[in-house]
């Protein structure tokens, strides 16, 4: 894998037409955070508003989610917040896999460049390419996953969430999973630096 640092990735980023999504986009969409956050949250890919401001969750899905991250009191400068992929596909529909695997690499390069404790994953496209596996949301989400000392859960997307609003105390139970296992590796049971 190609060892990126922050500015490297940015500018590969910049001019990135590695795939169909860059045809329509307005911005790119990298993510935004704490650049070394212990938390990472990778959402499925830009919607219109992410499109237009360049920022990933911004709609009203992202203020669901922030407010969400405001309940298990992280803001949202403190964790690392990007998508599978970087540009919106048209009418939001779901990336292609080969659009997926086409911008992969930016989002493993983001990972080794925050090495978060906690991977948060947004949904059952983040959870699938991520995990490299198939997840169903409904079945998997809040179920811990530890990879060379990451650990890793799958959630409800916050837009699940909006047009279902039954799900929200399941995501509920999920966020503040993630709030104790951060707290618990703070305390000692991390991993090696
Ligand atoms: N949905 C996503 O998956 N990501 C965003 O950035 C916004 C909405």
């Amino acid at each position: 894998m190609k060892r990126y640092s922050w500015e490297e990735l940015y500018a590969e980023l910049s001019d990135c037409r590695r795939c169909r999504l860059c045809e329509r986009r307005q911005h790119i969409v990298p993510g935004e955070g704490d650049p070394h956050a212990d938390i990472m949250l990778i959402g499925e890919g830009p919607g219109q508003d992410e499109d237009r401001q360049g920022r990933p969750f911004v709609g009203r899905s992202g203020q669901l989610l922030t407010r969400m991250l405001e309940a298990i009191d992280l803001k949202r400068e403190q964790v690392y917040i990007c998508n599978v992929v970087k540009c919106r596909p048209p009418g939001n529909r779901t990336p292609e896999p080969d659009e997926a695997s086409a911008c992969i690499g930016f989002l493993r390069a983001q990972f080794a460049l925050v090495r978060p404790k906690i991977i948060l994953l947004l949904g059952k496209t983040a959870s699938r390419y991520v995990l490299n596996q198939e997840v169903f949301i409904g079945r998997d989400h809040g179920r811990w996953v530890e990879r060379k000392g990451v650990w890793m859960m799958p959630t409800y997307h916050p837009s699940a969430l909006l047009r279902d609003p039954a799900l929200k105390r399941a995501a509920w139970e999920d966020f503040q999973s993630v709030q104790a296992k951060w707290e618990e590796l703070s305390n000692g049971g991390g991993r090696e630096a």
